[in-house]
């Protein structure tokens, strides 16, 4: 399969944040920033595939600073690596004040999608082709993520057995 270029995938993703989605203090609710996450990854991980996907994981989240209500809310995803049928996808949240300019980073994250063939069984993605030094570096740092990602499913699996 011929590989793709990360940078003909990416997405990019921005929407105010509305008081609809504030929590008691004013600022946006987690949830709602998880949700756009969620979006804005899938859509990077469609266009590199151009198939149907699922979410299989979503690494931790911390939220480094608050998003205000009024404030843009802008989210960058990128496929930082191509394994079979799955992918792992990196997000980067922003968070721009309009009336001053300010634009702060409020948390980053990583999420695996599985690409699903007509009969919904996963299916091979083409791979992702790094091309910059930090493409490359996410690469090579996804691996040891999708290690550390796959031992927690078998924990959990191994806990579910044991339980039932
Ligand atoms: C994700 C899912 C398709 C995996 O199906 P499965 O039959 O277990 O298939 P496999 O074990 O062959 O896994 C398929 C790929 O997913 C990867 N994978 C599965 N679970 C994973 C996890 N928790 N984290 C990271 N990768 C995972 C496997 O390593 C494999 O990758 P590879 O082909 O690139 O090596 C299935 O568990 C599922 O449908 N889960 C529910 C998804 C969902 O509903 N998401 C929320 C709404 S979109």
């Amino acid at each position: 399969m011929e590989g793709r270029r990360v940078r003909e995938s990416m997405s990019e993703l921005s929407e105010f944040a509305l008081p609809i989605d504030a929590n008691t203090l004013g600022n946006l609710l987690g949830g709602r920033i998880m949700h756009l996450v969620d979006l804005a990854a899938a859509t990077a991980a469609m266009r590199h595939s151009r198939c149907p996907v699922v979410t299989a994981s979503v690494d931790s989240m911390t939220f480094l600073n608050p998003i205000r209500i009024g404030q843009l809310v802008t989210l960058k995803a990128s496929v930082n690596r191509v394994f079979r049928t799955s992918m792992e996808v990196g997000v980067k949240v922003f968070v721009e004040d309009l009336h001053t300019g300010e634009v702060r980073h409020t948390n980053s994250s990583y999420l695996t999608f599985v690409a699903l063939a007509d009969d919904g069984k996963p299916r091979p993605v083409p791979p992702v082709v790094p091309e910059s030094a930090a493409e490359q570096r996410r690469w090579e740092e996804a691996g040891e993520r999708r290690k550390q990602r796959l031992e927690a499913r078998a924990r959990m699996q191994l806990r579910e057995r044991t339980e039932e």
